[in-house]
């Protein structure tokens, strides 16, 4: 059989995903008698899926392609024309041995913590300086992370930057890929100004005008070679740059989700302290990442004609992954509303976590950036435990219809 119940025109879900944000897919889920959901997209015929088994089913390179899967307003703010993420097959392959080569050993992500906690301290000492003001910690985390990324990857701010013009241009490419007006349009400017400045750079360092420390993001992008030989024409180069700087910003979301996490459940603060392995530091920002929403799903194109369950899935067939709904579901998740950075004993309860994507990310297209990620969110998840502060009045709401969401104050705090 062809896809049951195969949807009209009628009933597409554009509209609904853009007003329900995180919301829509999980509330589809649950009136779905096969845990599978069938809707379109811009008009374009959907299966949605959560999952292992169908987190092995999507990631199987010969089911899914990612040309001309992500749309125009998507790639124009988030991740840019030409991105590793619409790659498929061997240029994907050798364009993503760039990302993983600068991430293999360690090493650099160990380096990248060290510049974190550098700028972090940095950061703390300016408060203390002025006990009396307000912290707003999303926007003090994505200057910090700006700055050592910038640091990490050797690209340099210019004019007088101190961090925030970067840290709000990265901030505005996220805040506006999944939302027409204003956001969307500052997120178009954002990634336009920055593009044109980082291919401007990768001329500069190609023409040796400017240096790049050798075996950094800058060095190594301006001299990979893609697929066919060739070098990465500027713009491109400032496209991937953009994205290892971009998504490292955005670990703020993360940053800013612990906090609200150790605000509502104190009791974790004075384990944190005295975690010296490191081991529930890790625990707490994998739970984070579980528990909070930020990547809703991922999506790509049916190959070819498929089976999911007996039924066939059209070539063509826009399919998606429920990263958020996954993450929640009592099927994989003991009590999955409950935030416990204790459950990640196993191998298994990793398995189920998938907020970065899954599969192999040397071969597929899982995110390149997940250790990164842990180990980062784990260092400030530790200073933050470490500090103490009074949180005033404010809306800590995280409201679930917008996408990307966070408390709605960006959590402010001020230094005890
Ligand atoms: C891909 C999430 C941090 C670089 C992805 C994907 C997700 C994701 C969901 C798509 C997986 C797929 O399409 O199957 C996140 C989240 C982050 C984060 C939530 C934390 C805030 C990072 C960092 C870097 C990075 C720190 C780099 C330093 C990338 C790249 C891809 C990617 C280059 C494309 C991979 C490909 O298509 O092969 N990320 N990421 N990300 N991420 Fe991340």
């Amino acid at each position: 059989p062809t896809l049951k119940n195969p949807p009209s025109v009628w009933t597409d879900g554009t509209l609904s995903l853009l007003t329900q944000g995180y919301a829509w897919l999980p509330d589809q889920m649950r009136t779905s008698a096969d845990g599978t959901v069938r809707t379109r997209l811009l008009g374009r015929r959907t299966v949605a899926l959560r999952g292992p088994e169908a987190v092995a089913f999507f990631y199987d390179e010969q089911h899914v392609q990612r040309r001309a899967a992500l749309p125009d307003p998507v790639l124009d703010t988030l991740f840019g024309q030409g991105a590793v993420h619409t790659l498929d097959g061997l240029a994907h392959r050798v364009r993503k041995g760039m990302f993983m080569a600068l991430l293999e050993d360690g090493k650099g992500v160990e380096a990248l913590r060290e510049h974190v906690l550098l700028r972090w301290r940095e950061a703390v000492d300016r408060w203390r300086d002025h006990p009396q003001e307000t912290v707003v910690l999303f926007d003090e985390a994505a200057r910090v992370l700006a700055l050592a990324v910038c640091d990490w990857t050797g690209v340099p701010l210019v004019d007088a930057d101190d961090g925030g013009e970067l840290a709000r241009d990265c901030v505005a490419m996220v805040d506006g890929f999944a939302t027409a007006g204003p956001r969307h349009l500052r997120a178009r400017h954002a990634r336009k100004r920055r593009e044109q400045a980082f291919a401007r750079l990768i001329v500069r360092v190609r023409e040796q005008q400017e240096a790049a420390p050798d075996g950094s993001a800058l060095d190594v992008v301006a001299r990979h070679r893609d697929a066919d030989g060739s070098v990465l024409d500027p713009h491109l180069a400032a496209v991937e740059l953009l994205n290892i700087i971009r998504p490292t910003v955005a670990i703020a979301w993360y940053v800013t989700f612990a906090a609200h996490a150790l605000h509502r459940w104190p009791e974790h603060r004075g384990p944190l302290r005295g975690d010296v392995s490191g081991h529930l530091a890790t625990g707490f920002a994998h739970e984070v990442r579980r528990f909070y929403p930020f990547a809703p799903f991922v999506g790509g194109l049916a190959a070819r004609d498929l089976e999911w369950h007996g039924e066939t899935v059209p070539a063509g067939t826009l399919l998606l992954l429920d990263l958020y709904g996954q993450h929640h579901d009592a099927q994989w998740w003991d009590h999955p509303y409950r935030f416990d950075p204790h459950r990640y004993g196993s191998d298994e309860s990793l398995r189920h976590l998938v907020p970065q994507g899954g599969g192999d990310a040397a071969v597929g297209h899982r995110c390149p950036g997940e250790d990164i990620t842990v180990t980062l969110l784990a260092a400030l998840v530790t200073e933050l435990a470490g500090l103490d502060v009074t949180v005033p009045d404010q809306d800590l709401t995280i409201p679930l219809s917008r996408m990307p969401t966070l408390p709605r104050s960006g959590f402010r705090f001020r230094l005890a």
